[in-house]
């Protein structure tokens, strides 16, 4: 799936997956400020929640552009008894969730579509409003597939919503995934099951920031006699 439309920036032409890492690394520091800042931590904070319900048990939990690491904190006040990581390819944002750390989970800087961790090494994979910067979507998923534990959850918090995809015509024309219903595609073409959308935030009757939680569930082999 070609994702990367290009983009300027001071006349140096970049791909758009390295401009919002760019712009992220920029940003760090007042990140979590203001008003946009409030609003990504109700976000964390609901994501927090449903990380709670859907994988209890989860040993290792691994959050997937984490930014300054403000989910990684909740989770690590909510289960302490976790392995914690986090990834981000924006060095500052690393910096920021590092000093956030003081130890209780590790962070490394690293995209979506290479993580850094081993096969079958997560039980819960988290994404809070990065799925929409990643360059490659489809090559992000399937990484967080390979790391994932057979029946390991993922949950993948961003814009969702088929409304959203005029956005994307009329604006930049960035040809992110926001049909819920490409979405489920995409994730059962990665080798991973849609089991729900939360809907996270709505303006009017309109659903703005949703997660879907799907599953890597590997199908039973019978043994031959
Ligand atoms: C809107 S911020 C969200 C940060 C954090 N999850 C939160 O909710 O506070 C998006 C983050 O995604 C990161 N990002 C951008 N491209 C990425 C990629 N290809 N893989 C993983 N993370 C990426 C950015 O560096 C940035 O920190």
């Amino acid at each position: 799936m070609a994702q990367n439309q290009g983009g300027n920036n001071g006349g140096v032409r970049q791909p758009d997956g390295a401009r919002d890492v760019t712009e992220f690394d920029q940003r760090a520091a007042t990140y979590d400020d203001g008003w946009r800042g409030a609003w990504h931590g109700e976000i964390v904070t609901r994501v927090g929640g449903i990380a709670r319900k859907v994988a209890p048990g989860a040993e290792t939990i691994l959050d997937v552009g984490c930014g300054t690491g403000r989910l990684l904190a909740d989770l690590a006040a909510m289960r302490p008894d976790a392995t914690l990581i986090g990834v981000d390819p924006a060095p500052a944002m690393v910096e920021a969730a590092r000093q956030r750390a003081a130890g209780r989970f590790e962070v490394k800087q690293a995209a979506a579509e290479a993580l850094p961790l081993p096969d079958s090494s997560v039980d819960l994979a988290l994404s809070v409003l990065s799925f929409d910067h990643w360059a490659d979507q489809e090559a992000g998923l399937k990484e967080v597939r390979r790391v994932l534990r057979p029946g390991g959850v993922v949950v993948v918090a961003d814009l969702f919503g088929t409304w959203l995809l005029l956005t994307t015509i009329v604006g930049r024309a960035r040809r992110r995934i926001r049909g819920p219903r490409v979405m489920e595609a995409v994730c059962i073409t990665t080798g991973m099951a849609p089991r729900a959308w939360q809907e996270l935030q709505r303006v009017g009757p309109l659903p703005v920031v949703q997660a879907l939680v799907a599953d890597y569930s590997v199908p039973m082999t019978r043994k031959r006699k």
